[in-house]
């Protein structure tokens, strides 16, 4: 029974990009947040950080995001490596093609996929936008624990009916989330999360991503 629920809703989330207006309580949030600080951590240091907001702030955030975006000073994003390897960029490339196409927008349309990549930035017009950071000091295995943590944001959101959107978008622009979020100097933005109740019938949300079976991706050693 319990499986089941967990199964359901491992399987059920998926990146949502577009919200109701509905309000998500600051209370709501914070058994989120305290759900998900069980993730594991190695040596408990628990390196995750998390700047929750709402309202006007978070307005105030996105339009200076948007400027920044659109001013195009800060140096690209790195999140992967160029060239990607060839399976990876097999994906990326199949993920833009259900993204853009379930958007009707064409992929030589630059200036569409711009529009839609703004988006981000007004974390998809949810009403809660979370940023999470981490130490800058720490390294890849400290990372990890970050990403178990904001699984777990996101499976106990979807717990409670709560929709979410992870954004490595925001990475690029920790200059501006720093200064507006007046984050300890050697903190660094890893990703946002969009958070709120899904619009159902949006076109953005009837995209699926597929994945590969664990046939696929784990050997098995040693089973009879
Ligand atoms: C670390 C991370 C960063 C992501 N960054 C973005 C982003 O900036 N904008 C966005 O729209 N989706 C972003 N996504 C969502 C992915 O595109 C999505 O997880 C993937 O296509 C699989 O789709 P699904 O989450 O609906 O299963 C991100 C996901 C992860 C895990």
């Amino acid at each position: 029974m319990f499986t089941h629920c967990v199964d359901q809703i491992l399987r059920s989330r998926r990146s949502t990009r577009a919200y109701k207006t509905d309000p998500v309580s600051a209370r709501a949030v914070l058994d989120i947040l305290d759900c998900a600080a069980t993730a594991p951590s190695n040596s408990n240091t628990q390196p995750w950080r998390v700047h929750v907001l709402a309202g006007a702030p978070m307005r105030e955030l996105g339009d200076a995001l948007v400027k920044s975006f659109r001013e195009d000073l800060l140096p690209p994003s790195s999140h992967f490596p160029d060239p990607l390897p060839p399976d990876f960029g097999a994906r990326q490339a199949d993920f833009a093609a259900r993204y853009y196409g379930c958007l009707g927008i064409d992929r030589l349309d630059a200036a569409a996929r711009s529009a839609q990549t703004e988006r981000n930035f007004h974390f998809f017009g949810a009403p809660v936008g979370l940023i999470f950071s981490i130490d800058s000091r720490l390294t890849a295995h400290s990372w990890l624990d970050l990403g178990l943590f904001v699984q777990g944001v996101m499976i106990a959101a979807g717990a409670r009916g709560l929709a979410t959107c992870p954004q490595v978008s925001f990475a690029r622009f920790h200059p501006v989330i720093a200064t507006h979020l007046r984050m300890a100097p050697h903190h660094v933005t890893a990703c946002g999360m969009s958070m709120g109740f899904a619009q159902d019938t949006a076109p953005v949300n009837q995209v699926r991503m597929p994945r590969a079976s664990a046939l696929e991706f784990a050997q098995l050693v040693g089973f009879p």
